[in-house]
């Protein structure tokens, strides 16, 4: 039987910066595969003798990961945020986070958490950003990954504006498009904005939110962002003035309806509000696309939320439930749900999707994703395989497992070639005995293969959360 996983050192011990050039050990790193896979996730999950208790209350470390020529470059920083240069003077907790509340914590100007922008980083316009949950994004420099500053889209956004961490980049109309939450006492306001590759804004609206939910993802189609939204809700009085976490302030309302919320991407229409019924909680989604007059809009769907799974560290997904891969397909003028296709997993939690660009604006065919083995309950587990879902057969059609006691440690990206080039996924995998990480590269249509190379970074990485990468870079 094998020992049970512990997440200890990898996520208390205090990862290394720096930057190192990188050798296959298996296979070559492909000559034609150029630009950079950049990856965020929360580290440093502890402080002094402080620990946090939730996953989501690291500080963000970025990696990037450039590829030229043949040659493999890893480079690792931390994000300096304001929370993350004032903690570090103080060698100290001083900010309240996602999950852990303390006495005399701080917010950002008695509102919002301070962001350790710790999810999700993508480069946009010539510029690289960091995202935390609901807070304004922090350039980097897209080689060094020296943190350049907060930015607010000049000016357009103020310093308490809330801003996801999963913003959607339009390649057709050139476009960074994101939302975020005004959690207010009586109401919740949905506010959307477009910026073009200028950082100049092209867009901004506000709705009416049906309920204070918990939102982290949307999906965007050509006229389209859509929501789901879950009967999943802070409290924001608790927030504010009981001195709690957000974690502490989400109370799911189980057998309640979900909502499929399209805010047109336009100055003036209406938002249309489509009841889904009673069905689950959805973290992320691969994508929205039209046909016609209808909107199809793809997703994962669990039966309960899962940042309850973050927590307490070390334990991670103990008890976390299956999950449902489902495209619901609406028409937004009738305001009705037309069809719901649905493919349960009933032994695997799913996350961290991604889906081609190009395939996107045809309708996506593949996603690619992480899983793990919901049983047994009870016990910490991690993401011990890689899928490949083919909306065209309804099914995991391509599947790759880590050699046992080792682990993806990230999410994948594509890496998309030039026409009549193959298509690669890069994504990283930890080796939790030996407590190194190393980056794998797959050609995307064969992960059963295994991977074309296996390039070591003689370093144990955090474990990631969102990736991307950039064509357009080439630094080594
Ligand atoms: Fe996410």
């Amino acid at each position: 039987m094998s020992q049970p996983l512990s997440l200890e050192g990898v996520l208390f011990d205090p990862p290394r910066e720096g930057r190192v050039s990188l050798t296959a050990a298996q296979g070559e790193v492909p000559a034609a595969l150029r630009g950079s896979y950049y990856l965020n996730g929360p580290a440093r999950l502890q402080r002094g003798d402080f620990r946090y208790r939730h996953w989501l209350d690291g500080d963000g470390f970025v990696r990037a990961v450039h590829f030229r020529d043949g040659a493999a470059e890893l480079v690792s920083r931390f994000v300096r945020t304001t929370k993350f240069n004032e903690e570090k003077e103080a060698d100290a907790p001083i900010y309240r986070t996602f999950g852990t509340s303390f006495a005399d914590d701080r917010l950002r100007k008695g509102r919002l958490l301070e962001s350790p922008a710790n999810v999700s980083v993508f480069p946009f316009g010539g510029k690289l950003l960091a995202f935390g949950e609901q807070a304004l994004p922090w350039e980097l420099h897209p080689e060094s990954l020296e943190t350049i500053g907060e930015f607010d889209f000049k000016g357009a956004l103020g310093q308490t504006a809330p801003f996801s961490a999963h913003p959607k980049i339009d390649e057709d109309a050139g476009r960074l498009c994101n939302f975020g939450l005004d959690y207010l006492f009586r109401s919740t306001v949905l506010r959307y904005w477009e910026f073009d590759q200028d950082f100049n804004q092209v867009l901004s609206r506000k709705f009416e939110c049906p309920r204070p939910s918990s939102i982290h993802d949307f999906a965007l189609s050509a006229d389209y962002a859509a929501f789901y939204v879950s009967p999943y809700d802070l409290g924001i009085l608790s927030f504010l003035r009981k001195g709690r976490s957000i974690q502490e302030c989400l109370s799911w309302h189980e057998g309640e309806d979900n909502v499929l919320l399209l805010l047109p991407r336009d100055e003036t229409s209406e938002a249309v509000s489509i009841n889904l019924g009673a069905r689950g909680f959805c973290l992320h989604l691969f994508g929205a696309f039209q046909d016609g007059p209808d909107l199809m809009v793809d997703l994962i769907e669990t039966t309960e939320p899962l940042y309850v799974q973050y927590e307490p560290l070390p334990e991670l997904f103990s008890t976390v439930r299956s999950g449902s891969i489902v495209r619901f397909t609406v028409n937004p003028a009738e305001g009705k749900v037309r069809q719901v296709e649905s493919y349960p997993y009933p032994e695997l939690h799913l996350d961290f999707p991604v889906s081609s660009p190009c395939a996107r604006a045809a309708g996506t065919q593949d996603i690619w994703m992480l899983a793990l083995p919901v049983e047994p309950r009870g016990r910490t587990k991690y993401f011990d395989r890689l899928q490949r879902f083919d909306w065209a057969r309804g099914a995991v059609v391509d599947e790759y497992f880590p050699p046992s006691g080792t682990y993806l440690g990230g999410e994948a990206a594509l890496a998309e070639g030039a026409a009549g080039e193959r298509d690669w996924l890069i994504c990283p995998v930890w080796e939790a005995e030996e407590r190194s990480t190393a980056i794998l590269i797959f050609a995307a249509y064969d992960l059963a293969a295994g991977p074309i190379a296996n390039v070591p970074t003689t370093v144990e990485s955090p474990l990631g959360f969102h990736a991307s990468y950039d064509l357009a870079s080439s630094f080594t």
